[in-house]
C-alpha cells in the first residue's frame, strides 16, 4: 500500500486522461491493494472489464511491459510525482489557492463526449501522432461528412496523449461562438495570472500566441463548420465568424510548441493555402471495419445484405447505428425488408428527416432540452429542469425510446447514468429547434397569434451573457430571423412594436412558470 492520498491519485488521473470508470478500479488496485477479482465482485463487474480498465489506465500513464510488474512501476511514477510536489511545496508560501503540480498537465475537456467503445481507425491515430508529437504540426483539420467519427477520433486522440502536452482543452463551435468569447475563455483558463480585457480581438489572439509559444497545448475545436455560412460556396467564414481566419493564419503561420486540431465536416477555404509542413489534413472517410463492429454490437449477423447496405450509406458509422436501431424497431431486425421498404437518403441528416418525424411530442421536445443543455444530464437533473408535463415515468420511458433510435446516448459517471444526444443529432435538433422558434416568432410579428406559441413558452433563450456555456441560441434564432423578415430599418421598427405589443398582452394574461415573457425581452433587446 502506498502513502499516495486519493485525492492526489485523481488530481494525477485526470490530468493523464483517466476517465472516471477507469480512476474506479484504479484507486481500488492501487490504493486499497486489491485483486481483479475482487474488485470486479464489490464494482459488480466482469473480471475483463477490470482488466481492460487497467489496462488502458497503463496505457495511458505510458506503463510497458507484461504481467503485475506494470502496477509496481505505475505506483513508482504516482510516488515520484507526489514526492516532487510536496518538496515543490515545503518551499512555496502557502496561498488559499490550490496548487498544481507542473507535472500535471492541466486539462478542460468541456462538452466532449466520453468515448467508451472505439474500433478501428489504427492508421488515423498513428497518423496523428506522426503529424502532432513527431512533425509538430502546428494545425492540424480533420475532414468528413456528418456522422464519420471525427469527434470521436478527435477525443480518442486528444486522451491518449493529454499527459503529452501542459495543457489540453476541448472546445465544440456548435453553437456559434464568436472568437472573442472563445479566447476569453482559453485565457482564462490557460494563463498563469488574470490577464487585463482586451478590447481589439487582435490583442486577444497575440496574447493566446504568447502562450502557445512559452506552454505545449493541444487545442481541440470541434464543429467548426456552425461558423461557415451556408449561404456562400462551402468554406468562408459566416458573417460575425470572419476574424476565425485571423486566429487560424496565425496558429498555423507563426512559430510555437502548441497545436491547434479543428473537426469540421465541410474545408475551410483558407485551409488549402495553409496547407504544408506545419498545416495538415486528415479526411475522417467510411470505415466497413467500424461499421460491422456497431452491427456485432448490435447482435446482428453481418450478412451480404448488410454490407451492401452499410456501402450504401458509406459505411458512416452513425448512419449505420441509426439504420440498425431502425430495422430492430421497424422490421424485428429483418434488413432485407428494410432495404424493400426504405428509400436510399444519402447522408446523415437527411437520414435523420425520418426518425426525427417519427417522434412523439414528448420524445422531440426531450430532444429539444438535451440539445440546449449540450452536456451530458442524469434523470433527476432533467426532471428538475425542464418544463413538460411528464411523470418521472413517462420520462423514463421517453429517455429509453430515445435510446432505442440510438438518438441519445448513455454514459455512467460516479454510478449514475447521464444521456445526451448524438453530436449530429444534437446540432439537427438545434437547427429543428431554430426553426420553429423563428416561426413562432414571425407568427407574432405578423399576427401577434400567441395560440401557436410553443417552444417559447417551455424553452429559455439563453443569451451569450447569462449563459455559462459560452453560446447563445438567441443567436442562432436571431441570425436566421434577421436574414429573413428585417431587410430594412423600416420593417425592423414594425417587428419590434408587434413584439412589444405582443409581450404587454402576455403581462395582462401572466403565464407563471414560463419562459415566454423573458424571452420576448430578449428577443427585443436583441433586434435593437
Ligand atoms: N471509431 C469508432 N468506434 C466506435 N464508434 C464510432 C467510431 N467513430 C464514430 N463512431 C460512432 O459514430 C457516431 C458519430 O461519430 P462522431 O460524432 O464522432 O461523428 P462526426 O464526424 O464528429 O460527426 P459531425 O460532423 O456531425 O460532428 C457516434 O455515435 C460514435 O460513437
Ligand atoms: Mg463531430
Amino acid at each position: 500500500m502506498t502513502l499516495i492520498p486519493q485525492n492526489f491519485l485523481k488530481q494525477v488521473a485526470s490530468g493523464y486522461g483517466v476517465s472516471d470508470t477507469e480512476f474506479e478500479v484504479l484507486s481500488k488496485a492501487l490504493l486499497e491493494g486489491e485483486s481483479i477479482a475482487t474488485i470486479a465482485t464489490q464494482l459488480k463487474l466482469k473480471p475483463e472489464t477490470v482488466r481492460k480498465r487497467l489496462g488502458e489506465t497503463y496505457r495511458k500513464f505510458q506503463i510497458s511491459g507484461k504481467g503485475p510488474g506494470k502496477m509496481a512501476k505505475l505506483q513508482q511514477l504516482l510516488v515520484a510525482l507526489y514526492q516532487e510536489q510536496s518538496q515543490s511545496e515545503e518551499f512555496l508560501p502557502q496561498t488559499a489557492e490550490p496548487k498544481t503540480s507542473s507535472l500535471i498537465s492541466r486539462q478542460d475537456w468541456n462538452a466532449a463526449p466520453d468515448v467508451e467503445t472505439f474500433y478501428g481507425r489504427t492508421k488515423e491515430l498513428s497518423q496523428l501522432s506522426q503529424w502532432t508529437l513527431s512533425d509538430r504540426c502546428r494545425l492540424v483539420a480533420l475532414l468528413g461528412m456528418g456522422g464519420m467519427g471525427k469527434t470521436t477520433l478527435a477525443v480518442k486522440f486528444a486522451r491518449q496523449n493529454a499527459g503529452k502536452f501542459d495543457f489540453v482543452i476541448w472546445r465544440s463551435l456548435r453553437q456559434g461562438i464568436q472568437l472573442r468569447s472563445i479566447l476569453n475563455d482559453l485565457l482564462e483558463f490557460l494563463s498563469p495570472q488574470p490577464l487585463s480585457n482586451f478590447e481589439e480581438v487582435e490583442t486577444g489572439i497575440s496574447q493566446l500566441m504568447e502562450i502557445l509559444r512559452s506552454n505545449r497545448c493541444l487545442l481541440v475545436l470541434d464543429d467548426v463548420e456552425v461558423i461557415l455560412s451556408c449561404q456562400d460556396l462551402a468554406g468562408y467564414y459566416a458573417d460575425g465568424f470572419t476574424d476565425y481566419g485571423k486566429f487560424i493564419q496565425r496558429i498555423a503561420e507563426e512559430p510555437h510548441q502548441s497545436c491547434l486540431i479543428l473537426a469540421t465536416s465541410e474545408k475551410l477555404k483558407d485551409l488549402g493555402q495553409l496547407e504544408g509542413q506545419k498545416v495538415r489534413s486528415l479526411q475522417v472517410v467510411g470505415s466497413e471495419e467500424i461499421s460491422q463492429k456497431i452491427l456485432a454490437e448490435r447482435g446482428f449477423v453481418v450478412s451480404q445484405d448488410w454490407v451492401s447496405l452499410i456501402e450504401r450509406y458509406g459505411c458512416n458509422p452513425l448512419a449505420v447505428k441509426i439504420i440498425s436501431a431502425m430495422v430492430e424497431e421497424l422490421y424485428a431486425g429483418q434488413v432485407g425488408d428494410f432495404i424493400k421498404n426504405t428509400l436510399f437518403m444519402g447522408d446523415v441528416r437527411s437520414l435523420l428527416d425520418q426518425p426525427f418525424q417519427r417522434l412523439s411530442l414528448a420524445e422531440k421536445e426531450l430532444m429539444y432540452w438535451l440539445a440546449l443543455e449540450q452536456q451530458p444530464i442524469n434523470l433527476s437533473q432533467l426532471q428538475e429542469k425542464i418544463l413538460l408535463p411528464l411523470s418521472a415515468s413517462e420520462l423514463l420511458e421517453t429517455v429509453g425510446s430515445l435510446g432505442r433510435r440510438s438518438l441519445i446516448e448513455k454514459s455512467q459517471k460516479q454510478r449514475q447514468t447521464y444521456f445526451s444526444l448524438q453530436p449530429v443529432v444534437m446540432k439537427y435538433a438545434i437547427e429543428q429547434f431554430v426553426r420553429q422558434v423563428d416561426e413562432e416568432l414571425v407568427g407574432l410579428i405578423k399576427n401577434q397569434d400567441l395560440s401557436g406559441i410553443r417552444l417559447l413558452k417551455l424553452y429559455p433563450l439563453e443569451t451569450s451573457e447569462n449563459s455559462k456555456k459560452h453560446y447563445s441560441i438567441l443567436d442562432l434564432v436571431m441570425n436566421r430571423l434577421k436574414s429573413r423578415l428585417f431587410t430594412n430599418t423600416r420593417g425592423l421598427n414594425l417587428a419590434i412594436k408587434r413584439l412589444e405589443e405582443s409581450l404587454s398582452n402576455l403581462q395582462e394574461e401572466f403565464f407563471e412558470g414560463e419562459y415566454i415573457t423573458q424571452n420576448l425581452e430578449n428577443v427585443i433587446n436583441a433586434i435593437q
